[in-house]
């Protein structure tokens, strides 16, 4: 209950809101105990009597009270909606902003589909909780409390039947939800397979074909659809069942009422009236009590929820900015004794004493063989993971005690895999700058190389991304590029940018980047030779630190470990292999 509680901040704006609800929702109740007393009365006076002129009134009154239930019932409804959307909404949009806030760290624990899952899911337990189950937990409550007391109080020995009969109904109820909700779990965990799996089977179709292994793919797409029929064959069953208990119990109730009800009106200790009555308040409690079951299995589901969610909520960001502000930069960036381990193997560092300095407006190359740590290296400097030893500065200045939106806007990065979101191709450029004039779009777009742009079907504004139109490796990493100079930073980070380009399209990129470059502080990894010449100076990354920084030829000279990555390069072919794909392709 503490993990609800500490999320009632949700509520506060929607007080009144509640309060109606609570008010509509009483006040039907009232309405529902008080039908079946003017029935009662109407049978017991006029109708017995045969006084057809008392009729008349009772009957309206019972009308009158009916249609007043059922407009409370419609204000309940009309309020709720209104407030539950509103929270759901404001959860949401705390979530999001938090999962932002979170460190990579955070980020690279969880798949994100997982946590899109989870946080779905669980946003949906609180607030069906919360708008619905909380409400109808009292008003249910109540509901059964004054109804058992009525009947109680019209009739005892029959009043205490219906306490019983509504014991196992309740347990009943509460165990089913449970199975219920885990059926139904299992049920959208295996859509969601399928739906990967045929997701898979779309975007992988080359793969699929060129390995000759449509059959095994549709195999297991079966296997995956014959489990998901299963499964929720077994919540169909379950819920009948269910269902099935719900209405004998009730009708065994109704039949042993109207057994002991008929000797009790026999004996003169009931009237017909409050045995028709009786019944009736009896039906009235099928509902609430069985759903009080439910509703306290919806309650358990909801503070396991709300305590994942508090769970992100709580998880500290662990990378804070500082409040320091370079007046005027001039991108002086050092490497100083700097060791890095990830979180999850604190133990395998993969950076160790590594020092590093860049003059302001020079580009230094790093070279070093896969997995030996320049992506790591390049993302220290933003802050995507923070150092584990050492320091790493900006003009003098301890990276970390810089306001964290300062250094990234000094410091501006393209990745060897760009992401590209579902907007325009304008709104990804322009993400670095949102104020961005047309000038400079096509500015960086011509220093990428990425003139392509203004012949998509709608130019700058084609929706390109995930959901939009599909690019080819190198034009998605010629994007990234030209999004990272457009940002105007001070320190330009390019992780293998160029890897998918073709030599020619690099050498043009190049040539545009070497204008660029001149102004600001370039740190550029490299596999090709052609890609290190754009650099002042080369350093060597060996064994997770700096072994040797010099020219190009220097090292080409001097340096056989240097000599044989570049070498190796050029050895596979793979750049012919890239142009020759890229020149059929264009
Ligand atoms: N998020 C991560 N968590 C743990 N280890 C990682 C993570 N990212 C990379 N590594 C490891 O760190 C090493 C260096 O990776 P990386 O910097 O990407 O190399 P490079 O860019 O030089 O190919 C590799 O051994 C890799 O497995
Ligand atoms: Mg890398």
């Amino acid at each position: 209950m503490h993990s609800l509680w500490r999320l009632r901040g949700y509520l506060r704006p929607h007080v009144w809101s509640l309060a109606l609800m609570m008010f509509a929702a009483l006040g039907g109740v009232a309405l529902m105990i008080a039908i079946p007393l003017v029935t009662k009365a109407l049978i017991d006076g006029p109708i017995r009597d045969h006084d057809s002129s008392a009729l008349l009134p009772l009957g309206l009154l019972a009308l009158a009270l009916g249609v007043l239930e059922a407009f409370l019932i419609w204000l309940r409804r009309w309020v709720q909606s209104g407030a539950v959307l509103g929270v759901e909404t404001a959860m949401r949009h705390d979530l999001y902003e938090r999962l932002q806030l979170l460190p990579m760290s955070f980020h690279s624990r969880w798949q994100s589909g997982q946590l899109l899952s989870r946080v779905t899911t669980d946003l949906s337990a609180i607030r069906r909780f919360s708008g619905f189950g909380m409400l109808f937990l009292i008003i249910n409550i109540v509901q059964v409390v004054v109804t058992v007391v009525v009947l109680l109080e019209m009739f005892w020995p029959l009043g205490l039947v219906v306490a019983a009969a509504a014991v196992p109904i309740v347990l009943l109820s509460m165990r089913f939800e449970k199975r219920y909700v885990l059926v139904s779990r299992r049920v959208q965990d295996e859509q969601g397979d399928l739906a990967t799996l045929s997701e898979e089977g779309a975007v992988g179709i080359r793969v699929i074909k060129s390995f000759g292994r449509s059959d095994h793919m549709a195999g297991r797409y079966d296997a995956a659809a014959e489990s998901l029929r299963e499964t929720s064959l077994e919540k169909v069953r379950l819920s009948a069942r269910f269902w099935t208990f719900l209405e004998v119990i009730p009708n065994c109730a109704v039949v042993v009422v109207l057994l002991l009800g008929a000797i009790g009106v026999g004996r003169g200790s009931l009237t017909p009236g409050e045995l028709v009555a009786f019944i009736t308040l009896l039906l009235s409690l099928v509902w609430p009590v069985s759903s009080l079951g439910v509703i306290l299995a919806m309650a358990q589901e909801a503070m396991t929820a709300a305590a994942r969610i508090l769970e992100i909520f709580d998880t500290e960001p662990a990378i804070r900015g500082g409040d320091r502000v370079i007046e005027r930069p001039r991108g002086h960036v050092r490497f100083e004794h700097v060791d890095f381990a990830f979180p999850d193997a604190p133990d395998e560092p993969v950076l160790r004493d590594l020092n590093l300095e860049l003059a302001p407006g020079e580009t230094v190359a790093v070279v070093g063989a896969t997995g030996s740590g320049k992506t790591t290296l390049t993302a220290l400097v933003p802050r995507l993971w923070d150092v584990t030893g050492g320091r790493i500065t900006i003009d003098g200045v301890d990276v970390r005690d810089l306001r964290l939106g300062h250094l990234r806007s000094l410091v501006a990065t393209a990745f060897e895999e760009p992401t590209l979101f579902s907007m325009s191709a304008r709104e990804n450029l322009a993400l670095g700058r949102p104020d961005a004039t047309d000038e400079e779009i096509a500015e960086a777009l011509e220093i990428a190389q990425a003139q392509f742009v203004h012949e998509l079907p709608f130019g700058l504004d084609t929706r390109i991304g995930e959901q939009g139109m599909s690019l080819s490796g190198g034009q998605r990493q010629r994007l990234a590029l030209a999004r990272a100079v457009l940002a105007r930073p001070t320190v330009l980070v390019l992780d293998d940018t160029l890897s998918a380009l073709d030599v020619h399209t690099e050498k043009l990129v190049e040539e545009a980047l070497n204008r660029v470059l001149v102004d600001v502080t370039g740190l550029v990894v490299a596999h090709r030779a052609s890609t290190v010449m754009l650099a002042d100076r080369v350093a060597l990354l060996q064994d997770g630190t700096i072994t040797r920084v010099g020219t190009h030829r220097e090292l080409l000279a001097t340096e056989p470990a240097y000599k044989e990555l570049l070498a190796a390069e050029a050895d596979s072919g793979q750049d012919d292999l890239d142009a020759l794909s890229q020149a059929v392709r264009a």
